[in-house]
């Protein structure tokens, strides 16, 4: 029988199982702006500063330090996965470790957007009232946009501020690109488990995976 060593701790996985139900909510009630998009968005926005949390204080695997590495690194990791011949980490992998922080960064960025959308359209929640040390640049390229309109005296706004705008576009758009992310996370979770002949979406659940050979220090 292989032995089995624990990788990843309860919270880890409670984390990601609700991020994914969090971000899923969120993102299907997205149109809507009902009350659970709200609740959903606030809830991704607590499970992301968990996390960047317990990347500093968590147990071993759970640590930025025990994943992350140079970029050089990850490339290197992608060509062996190209080669069909991945070396195995028991942690997060190079690439993986690179996409978890593209992941956390992104969701960070739809979360603060949609605080300020929020703030703005419904003058509610925490960035309500907050000076807008953005609004600036959003001021700013509402200029911009008008000075190239064909016509200078038509705002092109339909009564919505430039601010408001502004957020809204960076809002949907960094829910989006939230979606490619997590497609090239899956195909890399399914990749990886493969060629290492593991299942390493059974680990996120049971927080097991075989002690089997990984690379040295581990
Ligand atoms: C991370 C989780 C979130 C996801 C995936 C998400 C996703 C979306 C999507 C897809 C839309 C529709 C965009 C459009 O077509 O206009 C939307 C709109 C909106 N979101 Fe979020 N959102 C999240 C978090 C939040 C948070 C934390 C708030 C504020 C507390 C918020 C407030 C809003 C508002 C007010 C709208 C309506 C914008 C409009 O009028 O077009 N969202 N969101
Ligand atoms: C159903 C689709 C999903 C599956 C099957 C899945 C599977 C996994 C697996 C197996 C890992 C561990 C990778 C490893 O062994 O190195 C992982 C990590 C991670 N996933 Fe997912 N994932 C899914 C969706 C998502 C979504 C939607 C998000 C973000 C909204 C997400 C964010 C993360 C993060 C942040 C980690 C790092 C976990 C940590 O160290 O705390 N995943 N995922």
């Amino acid at each position: 029988m292989t032995q089995e060593i624990r990788v990843w701790d309860p919270l880890v996985r409670i984390f990601h199982w609700s991020l994914v139900l969090a971000f899923t909510i969120g993102y299907l009630t997205g149109e809507e702006e009902s009350n659970w998009h709200i609740y959903s968005g606030y809830a991704v926005l607590g499970l992301i500063s968990f996390r960047v949390l317990w990347g500093f204080i968590g147990t071993r695997h759970a640590r930025f330090s025990d994943f992350m590495v140079s970029p050089g690194t990850a490339v290197q990791y992608l060509k062996e996965l190209r080669a069909q011949h991945p070396q195995r980490y028991i942690g997060h992998n190079p690439a993986g470790g690179w996409m978890i922080m593209a992941l956390l960064a992104t969701l960070f960025v739809v979360s603060i957007s949609g605080l300020k959308v929020y703030a703005i359209e419904e003058g509610l929640g925490p960035l309500a009232g907050a000076p807008s040390t953005l609004a600036v640049i959003s001021v700013a390229r509402a200029d911009d946009d008008d000075d190239s309109a064909d016509e200078p005296s038509v705002s092109g706004h339909s009564g919505e501020s430039a601010g408001e705008e502004f957020w809204e576009e960076i809002h949907e758009a960094s829910a989006n690109f939230m979606l490619l992310l997590i497609f090239l996370h899956v195909a890399g979770v399914i990749v990886s488990g493969r060629l290492h002949h593991e299942n390493l979406i059974r680990a996120m659940f049971t927080g097991k995976k075989s002690a089997g050979s990984a690379a040295p220090g581990e």
